[in-house]
């Protein structure tokens, strides 16, 4: 499956970075195929982040990505996972390389801008859960 899911979390939303964001994945030449702006709800994002339900940091979380409008995308290219994964650049800003999204854009992991899903299983799971297939 090349696809994968991406999410612009309320902070990228909020400081004007959508259409930076965006045009990075166009120009490397993967392809916009679906696309929202949504308010993600306590539950939707409970159901994203499951992997981490019970760390010190879940509550938080969740808070933080129902702060505000987010934007939801697939995109689909070649290897399109690891290559977006290595677009975004590590969890954690102050590691993240330069020339990623994250070590150009963020400072700190609770804030970190944006999402991308970390396995062909995993967007596979995503996808369904925030476009289901009708
Ligand atoms: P994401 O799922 O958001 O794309 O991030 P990721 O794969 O790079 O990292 P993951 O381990 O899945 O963590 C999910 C999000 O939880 C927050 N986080 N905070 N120690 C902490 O305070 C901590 N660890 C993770 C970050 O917002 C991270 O993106
Ligand atoms: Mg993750």
């Amino acid at each position: 499956m090349n696809q994968t899911f991406i999410m612009i979390k309320p902070d990228g939303v909020k400081r004007g970075l959508v259409g930076e964001i965006i045009s990075r994945f166009e120009k490397r030449g993967l392809k916009i195929e679906k696309l929202q702006m949504v308010n993600i709800s306590r539950s939707l994002a409970e159901k994203h982040y499951q992997e981490h339900y019970g760390k010190d940091f879940f509550s938080s979380l969740v808070e933080y990505v129902t702060s505000g409008p987010s934007v939801i995308m697939v995109i689909s290219g070649l290897n399109v996972v690891k290559i977006a994964r290595d677009m975004i650049g590590s969890t954690n800003p102050a590691e993240a390389a330069a020339g990623t999204i994250r070590g150009d854009f963020a400072l700190e992991i609770s804030k970190n801008i944006i999402h991308g899903s970390d396995s062909e299983k995993s967007a596979a799971r995503e996808i369904e859960l925030f476009f289901p297939s009708s």
